[in-house]
């Protein structure tokens, strides 16, 4: 396979919403828990993550004073990819097609929070809707970035060069339900990691797929664990 093997983890609710205020109450705690423990058991080489979900997750909304940074010009349109020399580690790779994500260090620095994400590696992938300067601020900080599309990220590009380029074998995609639409509908998905806490979604919550389409997954594992349900499936091809 010339991408990596893409296992989407995510926690739902019962109506199959991953957003929403659900997350964050009592009946989702046990949930989140467990999602985080097989996060950490599927040991995959990293995670990817939509712009909205880093920036809630990671970033908190804070965006660098471009001015302050080179534009990275690129000849006859060809948009060079920037690497480290060492580039091994657990990557968190985050799709942020017109670079709004501002990270304050190269690595994901959260020791107090969950474990497992504590010192990944960032990796930005973009289009060409990039601000040069915003390279010019990767580059500054030492993040890695690929180009991937246009204006839209291309699923099979990205996931081509974190392959080819990266060394990436099996990465896991954790939402949320945008970005998951996107892979679900390049078909992209190899495995899908549910754990359904027990709690329907207030109104506004999205979907597991936004915009997904007809797919048939093959049940291979499902177990019970105080009072949530955890189930692993395979695409069925
Ligand atoms: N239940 C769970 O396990 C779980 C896990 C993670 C997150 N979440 C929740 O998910 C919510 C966020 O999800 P979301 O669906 O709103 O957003 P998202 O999927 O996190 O991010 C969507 C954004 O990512 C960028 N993007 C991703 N793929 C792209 C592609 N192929 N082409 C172009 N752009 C692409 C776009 O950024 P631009 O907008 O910059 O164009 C897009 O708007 C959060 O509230 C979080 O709490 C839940």
């Amino acid at each position: 396979m010339n991408r990596p093997y893409i296992i989407c983890h995510m926690v739902t609710s019962l109506d199959g919403k991953v957003t929403g205020d659900f997350l964050f109450t009592h009946e989702c705690a046990g949930a989140t828990e467990i999602y985080y423990e097989i996060n950490r058991k599927l040991r995959c080489d990293g995670f990817i993550c939509g712009r909205v979900t880093m920036e809630g997750s990671f970033t908190g909304g804070y965006y660098p004073d471009l001015s302050e940074y080179e534009p990275v010009r690129h000849d006859l349109d060809l948009k060079m990819d920037y690497m480290l020399d060492d580039m091994t580690g657990f990557y968190a790779i985050a799709f942020d097609p017109k670079g709004r994500l501002g990270w304050k260090s190269n690595k994901i620095i959260d020791p107090d929070a969950v474990p497992g994400y504590d010192g990944a590696q960032i990796i930005e992938v973009l289009t060409e809707q990039v601000d040069e300067r915003y390279l010019g601020y990767l580059e500054s900080m030492e993040i890695p970035y690929i180009f991937a599309g246009k204006d839209e990220i291309d699923i099979d590009f990205a996931l081509f060069k974190l392959k080819n380029i990266i060394g990436c074998d099996t990465l896991l995609l954790e939402g949320g339900s945008i970005i998951n639409g996107f892979f679900q509908r390049a078909d992209v998905i190899d495995e899908l990691s549910l754990v359904t806490a027990p709690i329907v979604a207030d109104k506004g919550g999205k979907p597991l797929f936004m915009n997904g389409t007809l797919s048939n997954y093959e049940l291979v594992k499902s177990e019970i664990i105080k009072g949530n349900i955890v189930v692993n499936y395979k695409r069925k091809r």
